[in-house]
């Protein structure tokens, strides 16, 4: 398996694989994303118009069976830019990871610390950044889709310098595989220091 970073315009010729991955792996819990190709177009545009967006792609041959994507917050939309503003910190300081998706059997090689890696040197060369950030879709304990082998990422987030922040947190729309209409997930953001 290879790593290949594209950035800013580059991303545009990647945007179907994107949409692909995310529509597939995401299906799964926690997420539960019930996609469309048209939901896809609409969160895709903000990386494409970004100009600073990165993806790093994970190759095997020819074919695209993972990615990750980051994006200076302040490109991000409101829904993810509100709550930093809302708590004084600085949108322009932070940059925010989007999705990591690989494909099950992909799974277990490391590239999971590898998508962060590369998305922190590409963050710190952009200069002035503060913060790496991601969010989190939070679900009851109780979830009735929740599998019973289950285990959140917790541990790995923290085992990466990132921690949860209570007072940051966001909500986002979707449609999950078990409802009949998009409804609002609460999200919550991890920080890391960039130091
Ligand atoms: C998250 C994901 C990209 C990890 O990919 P991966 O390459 O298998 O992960 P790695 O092999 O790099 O493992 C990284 C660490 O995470 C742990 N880990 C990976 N997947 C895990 C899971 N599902 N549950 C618990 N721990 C997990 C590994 O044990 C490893 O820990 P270590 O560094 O202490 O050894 C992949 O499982 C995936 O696509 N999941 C579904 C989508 C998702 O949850 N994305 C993350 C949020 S956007």
């Amino acid at each position: 398996m290879q790593l290949e970073t594209v950035v800013g315009d580059a991303l545009a010729k990647y945007i179907p694989d994107l949409a692909r991955l995310r529509m597939t792996v995401f299906r799964e819990y926690p997420y539960l994303y019930d996609g469309s190709e048209a939901y896809e177009a609409e969160y895709l545009r903000t990386y494409t118009a970004s100009g600073e967006a990165i993806a790093v792609l994970a190759r095997d041959g020819d074919a695209i069976v993972g990615a990750s994507t980051g994006i200076p917050l302040a490109a991000e939309t409101e829904a993810f830019v509100r709550p930093f503003e809302a708590l004084g910190l600085d949108p322009t300081t932070v940059f925010y990871c989007g999705e990591s998706v690989l494909l099950p059997p992909w799974r277990g090689r490391g590239i999971y610390r590898a998508f962060f890696e590369a998305r922190e040197a590409y963050a710190r060369g952009l200069g002035g950044m503060a913060w790496m950030s991601f969010c989190g879709v939070v679900r009851p304990e109780n979830h009735p889709l929740r599998p019973a082998h289950w285990e959140p990422l917790d541990a790995v987030w923290r085992r990466f310098g990132f921690a949860p922040q209570p007072k940051l947190q966001t909500s986002y729309a979707w449609k999950d595989i078990d409802q009949p209409d998009t409804t609002e997930h609460p999200m919550q953001f991890w920080l890391k220091p960039l130091g």
